[in-house]
């Protein structure tokens, strides 16, 4: 294996991930996850939490995911955040959950700041797909509990970001298709 590339692996009963980071300027730098998948032993039986996930996260990335309540969300974040001692990565559960609607549309203009300053990857999580869209380079959206990857979309918005690019049709498609996947389920925000 490449000396800058980086292996870390958890495998347990009920717990597999194996995180690659790779830094050497491969055909796709950044953090590769594979085979992801939880089960919770509690009291009163197992709780499936995560299928097995693969996907890629690319160096520098803003990379969103969105999924209805319970499907696993946090537990994928945590997983991977008790992997990565990486500062390069910022991980984030719902940062603006709390915010009233105005405000958490100033820190998500402030966030891509910070992120476009810093070249920092960021891996964030959210129930908002507006949100989800506005922030990210890719969208990943999952499925009900346990949760599975349903789809990867890519955002064709350009960069920088101000709120006017919410009124871009572009961003009007992509948060429809997304929501869609959603129709059916009542779990969402
Ligand atoms: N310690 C635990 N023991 C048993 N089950 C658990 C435990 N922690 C989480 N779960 C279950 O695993 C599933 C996934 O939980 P998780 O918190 O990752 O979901 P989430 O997608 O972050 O949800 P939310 O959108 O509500 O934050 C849920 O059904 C939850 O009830
Ligand atoms: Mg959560």
């Amino acid at each position: 294996m490449n000396p800058a590339t980086k292996q870390i692996e958890i495998n347990q009963p009920g717990a597999h991930l194996r995180l690659v980071s790779d830094r050497a300027g491969n055909a796709a730098p950044g953090i590769t996850l594979a085979g992801v998948s939880k089960t919770y032993r509690s009291r009163d039986g197992d709780v499936p939490s995560l299928r097995p996930l693969d996907f890629h996260i690319n160096e520098g990335e803003f990379f969103v995911v969105v999924g209805p309540s319970g499907c696993g969300k946090s537990t994928l974040l945590k997983m991977i955040s008790g992997l990565v001692h990486d500062p390069k990565i910022m991980l984030m559960d719902e940062p603006f959950g709390a915010l009233d609607a105005m405000t958490r549309e100033k820190m998500n203009v402030e966030l891509m700041r910070i992120q476009r300053e810093t070249g920092k990857t960021v891996l964030l999580i959210t129930h908002s797909i507006p949100e989800a869209v506005f922030l990210a380079d890719r969208v990943l959206v999952m499925t009900e509990r346990p949760g599975a990857i349903a789809a990867i979309y890519d955002v064709p918005l350009p960069r920088p970001r101000s709120l006017d690019a919410m009124a871009d049709p572009a961003f009007t498609e992509l948060v429809q298709r997304i929501r869609k996947h959603f129709f059916t389920q009542s779990a969402l925000d």
